[in-house]
């Protein structure tokens, strides 16, 4: 089906993404890594722009994620490459709560 719309997923619970504590998730083939900052939740590709890394294994600094290879950097809120070696930016997710459930939506159509 060709479409541009999102699909909503329930990736995670609303209690189990803690600040500095980044939980990667699945949806279909994606790998997408959830995030609370300042109590607001996101989502971006858990795959490193560089190399095959996976992004929610790094650590948490000043806004950015370190990537644990090489430790490229991206900022959390927009999935900008901070650093190097990144070699472009993270696609980034909406992220919405309902109830105690996290959901991303990720489009339809477009894998
Ligand atoms: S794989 Fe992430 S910086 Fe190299």
């Amino acid at each position: 089906m060709a479409g541009t719309g999102l699909e909503w997923h329930r990736v995670a619970a609303d209690a189990d993404v803690v600040e500095d504590r980044p939980v990667g998730v699945t949806v279909g083939d994606r790998s997408i890594g959830l995030y609370r900052l300042d109590g607001v939740l996101y989502a971006l590709d858990d795959i490193c722009t560089h190399e095959f890394a996976i992004l929610s294994d790094g650590y948490v600094e000043d806004g950015c994620i370190e990537c644990p290879l090489h430790q490229a950097l991206f900022d959390i809120r927009t999935g900008e490459a901070k650093g190097p070696p990144a070699n472009g930016d993270l696609a980034t997710y909406p992220v919405r709560v309902e109830g105690d459930d996290v959901l991303v939506g990720v489009p339809t159509g477009a894998e």
